[in-house]
């Protein structure tokens, strides 16, 4: 278990412990101070290799041109992943802007932002103004919530990606921009996951490259690293050192973190500005976490995935076991199976893999399936 008891006491603002980083993290962290200064750094703090996969995906497309489409849940850490791209790659001198998509709920305000416009080319148009295309020239823009883009403004952004060419509005002068694009969005990736107000040609126009944040819950003991980053922090801003108990700890272990790192940010903020001693009991934060019964009793199958993924146990001496002992129900294991599944394409051979078994015990392992109406349905 990494860190426990062994609390780093940081010296100066932007000392970051090198345990909370992997080696291309901390490569970012270098090149974001480089670039931005202290006030701007990136820190992508964990060390899974479910974190590291992303990070090594980042740094092969980060010197290509095309689209790059990121996705994730809430609160996973895209907008940091879109800097990572963006420092990691030639056009690291060159500006990053960053359009928030649903920002603008009118087709002209959307084209205007991100294409400029003409004086008197609409209502409240002024004067002229260049887009966020034209500001980010030699760089790259981050379209974050892509999938709430106006429609209005699809269409002009799909030939910007084809042709390289747009026109402001109220203009009949077509500019040319060198810009990269990288997307973002929370939604479900697909043409239709991103729903029927997205454009299909454009959504595969910008998925030229795919990558995906997995959530924290799938990240192995990153959130522990995370915490200890966060207390880091506060104790620099508020002079105090604390630190969670043995039991907070557990609990935190335990749940499943529907809001990604963005939640445990504030559970680990609000532990430390409510607990009235230096050890982090669970009445600090508890009220955070428990709102949802759900996400606890989730977790103890999830707890049993994590074993077999750190190979600390294949699924008889897991989760097999806790089912027989009564620990887990029918449901859990179901559900544990389901996420089994779609973590290999649906294939049982692989999913025997998955969950630490030899090839010998595949007629085992169905039979105990369907033995027990296990199986989801396909
Ligand atoms: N691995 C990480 N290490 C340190 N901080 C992180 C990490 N991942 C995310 N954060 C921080 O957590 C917060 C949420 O991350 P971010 O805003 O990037 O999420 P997001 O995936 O863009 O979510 P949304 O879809 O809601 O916009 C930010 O303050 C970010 O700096
Ligand atoms: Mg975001």
């Amino acid at each position: 278990m990494p860190m426990m008891g062994t609390r780093y006491h940081p010296g100066r603002e932007g000392e970051i412990d090198p345990r909370f980083l992997g080696p291309l993290a901390a490569r970012i962290l270098e090149l974001s101070r480089e670039r931005w200064d202290h006030s701007g750094e990136v820190a992508i703090v964990g060390r899974s290799r479910r974190l590291e996969a992303v990070l090594e995906k980042a740094s092969r497309v980060a010197d290509f041109d095309e689209p790059i489409l990121l996705t994730g849940e809430s609160g996973v850490g895209k907008d940091s992943l879109a800097q990572a791209i963006y420092l990691l790659g030639s056009r690291r001198e060159g500006p990053f802007v960053t359009v928030n998509c649903p920002q603008f709920q009118d087709g002209n305000l959307t084209v205007s932002e991100l294409f400029g416009h003409k004086r008197g080319s609409f209502t409240g148009a002024v004067a002229d103004r260049k887009g966020c295309f034209e500001e980010a020239d030699g760089g790259v823009i981050f379209l974050d919530e892509i999938g709430d883009l106006h429609m209005g403004a699809q269409l002009m952004l799909l030939r910007a990606l084809s042709s390289g060419e747009f026109t402001p509005l109220g203009s009949n002068q077509p500019r040319r921009v060198n810009v990269r694009v990288i997307a973002a969005t929370n939604r479900t990736l697909s043409a239709t996951g991103l729903g029927e107000h997205f454009r299909g040609d454009l959504f595969f126009r910008l998925r030229y490259f795919h990558l995906h944040q997995p959530p924290l819950r799938e990240r192995g003991d990153d959130w522990l690293l995370l915490v200890n980053f966060i207390l880091d922090r506060l104790q620099y801003r508020h002079g105090i050192a604390k630190s969670f108990s043995e039991q907070s700890l557990q609990m935190m272990r335990a749940y499943s973190w529907p809001g990604n790192v963005r939640e445990l940010f504030g559970v680990v903020t609000s532990g430390y500005a409510l607990s009235s001693g230096e050890v982090i009991e669970p009445e600090a934060f508890s009220s955070l976490i428990e709102m949802d019964g759900n996400h606890m009793a989730r977790r103890v199958e999830d707890s049993a995935i994590r074993q077999m993924a750190l190979n600390q146990g294949d699924f008889w001496s897991t989760i097999h076991q806790r089912y027989m002992e009564r620990d887990l129900n029918r449901d859990q294991v179901k559900s544990a199976v389901a996420w089994g599944l779609t973590r290999v394409n649906g294939s049982y051979r692989r999913l025997l893999k998955l969950f630490g078994l030899p090839d010998k015990d595949y007629q085992r392992f169905m039979d105990f399936l369907r033995h027990h109406k296990l199986k989801p349905p396909a």
